[in-house]
């Protein structure tokens, strides 16, 4: 092998789909390889007399077939590919030597000089396979192939690397929930439809710092200043997100959280059913339940809560437009995650202490969560109104009510 050791690899990819595929040895080796080949499609015969638990969790999904075996000569008869990972010095050099012998492809974990082929660290985004090899007069650096891979790999998919599609874009519109409000906390697919938008429509609560770091040309659009006139507000974001859209542009419409948990988003998307736009959902983190986790409270715990409650409390439990039955929530046992609810809290409370949850029930405020302004205020059922009020709680604000909120440890987590 020496005398091609200065050589660079010949890059390809390997189409494994219905092709015998073989794996010697059942390691932690075995195991960060196999996914990927089972995700080719690969015929994948394991040889090996043990195996990790997720590699036999593998086996018994019946991914792979395992030869609960040591290799044997003859083992990569027909076979494309083999993988040869064994902690048995002869073994390897035997299914190696076969390797040569069948004219097989063979990766080793143990000795990569002598293999015939590399695993390139790889990455995944959108339908795109990064594949990174370091070799030549340098050597193989296997780390720095990961971590060529992780910057191009993040590149693409913050928007950081350019790489315009030459096929026709997705048209139509994007809604992307965008989290509660810290910037990483977007997922991967809803921050690169945003680096790769013309028109962004956005609402006030969200990642907001990201829109500053969109590209001139990119319009961005505050939809709480979206003119009126003779429609209902959500009626003139419904047609900006329709006249941009057909004028060919492609549109995000970024929103706090997630777009299905009081974001109206259904509505949007029925929107441009009715005129025939298409519409991508990406869904998102919703404040829900990151805020309180912000703040140190879980929204389950072992023992203390097995269910949550998600609700809002825009209107009043006395108001006749309520849809929520506030005495069959104040019967519940588990945690009430209430949204919109800094102005009612005191009729809220008080509703739910007359239908008999205990008024002694910690209660949490939590404003602004995961951003730099996230504030945590404390109480119970009984004092919560006289609490949010001398301390001046102003939306947006999560309030967890229940004893979910006292399981915190003594330190809190880090609250972004
Ligand atoms: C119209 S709802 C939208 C909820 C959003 N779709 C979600 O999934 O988080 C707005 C309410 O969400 C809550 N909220 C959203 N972001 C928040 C944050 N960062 N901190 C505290 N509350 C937040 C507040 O109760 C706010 O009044």
């Amino acid at each position: 092998m020496a005398e091609h050791a200065d050589r660079p690899a010949y890059p390809v990819g390997l189409r494994l789909s219905g092709r015998r595929v073989v794996v010697v040895g059942g390691g932690q080796v075995a195991q960060r390889r196999l996914p990927a080949l089972i995700a080719a499609g690969a015929d994948i015969v394991l040889v090996s007399p043990s195996a990790t638990a997720s590699v036999e969790a593998m086996a018994d999904a019946g991914e792979i077939r395992w030869e609960r075996r040591p290799y044997a000569d003859g083992d990569l008869t027909d076979t494309w590919y083999a993988l040869i990972a064994t902690d048995d010095d002869a073994a390897n050099e035997a299914a190696s030597a076969e390797a040569e012998r069948t004219r097989t492809w063979c990766v080793r974990s143990d000795d990569a000089e002598a293999a015939t082929a590399w695993t390139p660290a790889t990455g995944r985004s959108e339908g795109v396979t990064v594949a990174v090899l370091t070799a030549g007069a340098h050597g193989r650096d296997p780390r720095h192939s990961a971590a060529v891979r992780d910057a191009i790999v993040e590149g693409l998919r913050d928007g950081s690397i350019a790489a315009p599609h030459h096929r026709t874009r997705t048209a139509g519109v994007a809604l992307v929930g965008g989290g509660p409000g810290d910037p990483d906390l977007i997922t991967v697919r809803g921050r690169r439809l945003l680096a790769e938008a013309d028109v962004v429509i956005a609402d006030r609560l969200g990642p907001r710092d990201l829109l500053d770091e969109l590209p001139p040309h990119v319009e961005v659009i505050d939809a709480a200043k979206i003119p009126y006139g003779r429609f209902m507000a959500q009626e003139a974001i419904n047609n900006a997100l329709i006249e941009h859209a057909k004028a060919g542009k492609a549109v995000v419409r970024l929103k706090g959280g997630d777009p299905f948990v009081f974001g109206r988003g259904m509505e949007e998307a029925q929107a441009l059913a009715a005129e025939g736009i298409p519409c991508t959902v990406v869904p998102g983190i919703s404040s829900s339940i990151s805020v309180p986790g912000a703040a140190g409270i879980p929204v389950t715990h072992r023992g203390v809560a097995h269910e949550f409650t998600v609700v809002s409390g825009h209107v009043a439990p006395d108001d006749e437009r309520s849809l929520v039955d506030w005495e069959a929530l104040a019967r519940l046992r588990g945690t009430l995650v209430l949204l919109m609810a800094v102005d009612k809290i005191g009729a809220i409370a008080r509703a739910l202490i007359e239908h008999g949850r205990s008024p002694e029930t910690p209660v949490a405020l939590v404003q602004e969560g995961t951003t730099a302004a996230q504030r945590r205020v404390d109480a119970t059922l009984a004092t919560v109104a006289e609490r949010a009020s001398a301390e001046g709680v102003r939306p947006p604000a999560v309030i967890v009510i229940g004893d979910v909120v006292a399981v915190g440890p003594a330190t809190a987590p880090t609250a972004r």
